[in-house]
């Protein structure tokens, strides 16, 4: 029976790689509703730029806008990574179906409360939209089988120091999501950056002949650019390896620990404060991916990227 799951995302580039693993499998997964947060790129891009890349490969689903902005703190966007249009590379035909006139939010809440089974959370993005729905309706905590997130950092972060990037654009919701007591996977960097995908998987699929393939292999091409200033071999498949994760939660290797996320430091707001040693006491409330089986991950990424005709 396919997990039911809503996708919280910021496309992106690999936000948008996640959607299109999402809906390659549907015989695991069933996509109740992709909500859209500010993140990349400014709300209006980031739901446009999800419109485009699922109509681009011939899904029409739920999508539904919801926060524009953290729940306190200023925007913080991703230009550098994303460019302008905050999925910059590929051009991409205007999309053919429009988003719900819902709100991501309330898209979340109602999906969750009247879904029969337990619900699945994957937010790839800041945590603005799922902090805000636990807050506005507690009593969806009852209906969520995990959260799924990509995010956060037990050693060192990418947007500063200390803190990765989707925590860090809004810590006070990432807080109030790891405080919620509802089981997470925290897919951080500590794994992402061994996800790398390589120039050669990428020269495969500009070179597949199949339209999403191609497109897939433009978006990593631009994606790429600015991971080569990081100094990455490839490029880090971030969003995707949360998705994988849902789809085959053996691809990475998790322990439970205690995680808390700091929203006050001069250098170290945003950053996933992980007690690895029990120095604190707290009870762990996160289950940390450690390590993944990067080869598994690339290939079912290559697959499911060629699996769309
Ligand atoms: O730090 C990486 C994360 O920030 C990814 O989700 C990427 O899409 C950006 O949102
Ligand atoms: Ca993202």
């Amino acid at each position: 029976m396919p997990k039911p799951i809503i996708i919280d995302c910021d496309p992106g580039h690999d936000d948008a790689i996640a959607l299109l693993l999402a809906f390659a499998k549907p015989e695991l997964v069933k996509v109740l509703a992709v909500t859209i947060v500010a993140g990349n790129q400014t709300l209006e891009k980031t739901v446009l730029n999800a419109l485009k890349v699922l109509s681009f490969a011939g899904v029409e689903c739920e999508v539904a806008a919801g926060y524009d902005r953290p729940l306190l703190r200023t925007l913080e966007i991703a230009p550098e990574v994303h460019g302008e249009s905050g999925l910059d590379g590929p051009i991409l035909p205007e999309p053919n179906f429009k988003a719900s006139i819902k709100h991501g939010v309330q898209t979340i809440i109602d999906h969750v409360r009247t879904s029969k089974e337990k619900v699945t959370l994957v937010p790839t993005g800041p945590l603005t939209n799922i902090g805000a729905a636990l807050l506005g309706a507690p009593d969806i905590k009852e209906n969520i089988e995990r959260i799924v997130l990509m995010g956060g950092a037990a050693r060192e972060g990418n947007w500063t120091p200390a803190a990765e990037f989707n925590i860090l654009v809004d810590p006070e919701a990432a807080s109030v999501v790891f405080q919620s007591g509802i089981p997470i996977t925290m897919v951080g960097l500590d794994v992402t950056h061994e996800a790398q995908i390589m120039a050669s998987d990428v020269e495969f699929l500009l070179n597949s002949g199949k339209k999403v393939g191609v497109m897939v292999g433009e978006l990593l091409e631009f994606f790429g650019e600015f991971h080569k200033t990081m100094g990455f071999a490839g490029m880090p498949l971030h969003d995707p390896l949360a998705m994988a994760t849902v789809l085959e939660p053996t691809i990475v290797e998790t322990k439970h620990l205690p995680v808390r996320i700091e929203t006050q430091g001069q250098y170290t707001t945003g950053r996933t404060v992980v007690d690895f040693y029990g120095v604190t006491g707290e009870k762990p409330n996160v289950d940390v991916a450690l390590a993944v089986d990067r080869d598994r991950f690339v290939q079912m990424i290559l697959d499911a990227m060629l699996s769309y005709n």
